[in-house]
């Protein structure tokens, strides 16, 4: 074998999730695609809205040559003052274009800030459970996670971020709406938590970066608003993407957006634009650059997965488990009736139901149910669900 260690050892490690969709595939197959009630996958059941296909139609349709060449690596220049005007008009600092990167998907802008922000060893904070692929994307770039628990209902925990914080932390990773809980942290939490970035990074004397990867900004229920960081905490850069709020995940389009007050600006965008360019991306898709001026206020329709998500927490409170009513995205998160979350995803697998074991997100006890999923694949896997908890 001559793959490289890192490499072997990522591949044993990322095996929970991977051995849940394998094992879905093989469920399929034996007992049919509507008989297996998959919940593994954050992959967005809808459609993208009807707007995206009208203009990729007229987009394909244009008869100007050049559409399909090269192009400045930060992107579209008005691609990126649409995305500018966007946060502008919602409260996100005033942007301009040169703030705006357009990356490979939120994935591929985590990449993008890392390789930029990162030294070897530097470290960066994350509060947990999270998703896994930061320790990967970390990873790629020398750097060390720092997983920090959150407290009980998944806020932030700021004493024990306080504790973590050294001279190799460069940044603080935040994801509100966060996968896997679905919670939407709040506007006092994060001020706080700024504050204690302002005044750890001048104790240290080293900037310590506040990163926020919020590709469900617009998946939110019951009227909560994401606070935008812009105003709350100067050091502080967005990675974000139109998977989930389009539905477009394989069309692999996102932007990264640093903070207008920003320090030492020049030189974070250069290093964002180039490392879009080294690490191989070389520009977003410039086909969907060219769709996204018109739909960036657009989204799918959020009343779907709050329904969803209703159905889905009425019915397990009622056979007694327990978990925070999510604020946004689209993830529940409860605790399992037993010790071992991994136990007790096999116990669910035996009911034909797919879930994630929270020690895959870096908390066990727990399972995480993905319920972008159609509304029957709910309402047939509750007899499971019910099932599985009266076994144990
Ligand atoms: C928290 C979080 N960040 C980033 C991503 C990656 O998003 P994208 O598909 O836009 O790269 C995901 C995808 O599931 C996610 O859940």
């Amino acid at each position: 074998m001559a793959v490289a260690k890192k490499i072997e050892n990522s591949i044993k490690n990322s095996s929970l999730i991977r051995k849940m969709f394998e094992e879905g595939l093989k469920r399929k197959a034996e007992f049919g695609e509507d008989n297996v009630y998959d919940f593994s996958l954050g992959n967005p059941n809808l459609e993208p809205p009807a707007a995206f296909k009208e203009v990729l139609r007229d987009l394909i349709n244009d008869p100007v040559p050049g559409r399909h060449g090269y192009m400045p690596n930060a992107g579209y220049d008005y691609t990126r003052q649409a995305v500018a005007d966007y946060l502008s008009r919602n409260n996100q600092g005033k942007s301009a274009s040169g703030d705006i990167v357009m990356t490979v998907g939120a994935g591929g802008g985590m990449n993008v800030i890392l390789k930029t922000l990162l030294d070897p060893g530097d470290e960066v904070i994350i509060p947990s459970p999270y998703f896994m692929e930061y320790n990967f994307y970390i990873g790629n770039h020398q750097g060390v996670p720092r997983p920090i628990p959150t407290t009980k209902d998944f806020s932030l925990d700021l004493d024990a971020i306080k504790e973590a914080i050294c001279e190799k932390t460069k940044a603080v990773l935040i994801n509100s709406p966060n996968n896997p809980t679905g919670k939407v942290y709040t506007k006092e939490e994060l001020l706080d938590l700024a504050g204690l970035l302002e005044k750890s990074s001048s104790r240290l004397g080293r900037t310590i970066y506040l990163i926020s990867d919020e590709p469900y900004r617009k998946l939110t229920y019951d009227g909560i608003k994401v606070p935008g960081i812009f105003d709350i905490y100067r050091e502080s850069i967005i990675s974000t993407s139109f998977s989930k709020d389009l539905s477009l995940p394989g069309e692999r389009i996102g932007y990264v957006a640093v903070n207008p007050d920003i320090s030492g600006k020049d030189t974070v965008t250069a290093g964002l634009i180039l490392s879009n360019r080294i690490l191989g991306f070389v520009n977003a898709p410039a086909l969907m650059q060219r769709a996204i001026p018109s739909l960036m206020d657009a989204s799918v329709d959020i009343s779907f997965y709050k329904k969803n998500r209703d159905m889905l927490c009425e019915g397990l409170a009622s056979f007694g488990y327990r978990f925070i009513k999510p604020q946004g995205a689209f993830y529940l998160f409860p605790e399992t009736p037993i010790k071992d979350d991994v136990e007790f995803v096999s116990i669910l697998k035996d009911e034909n139901i797919l879930t994630v074991p929270g020690s895959a997100f870096g908390r066990s006890g727990y399972i995480r149910i993905a319920y972008c999923t159609s509304p029957k694949v709910i309402e047939r896997s509750l007899p499971g669900f019910e099932k599985a908890m009266k076994k144990v």
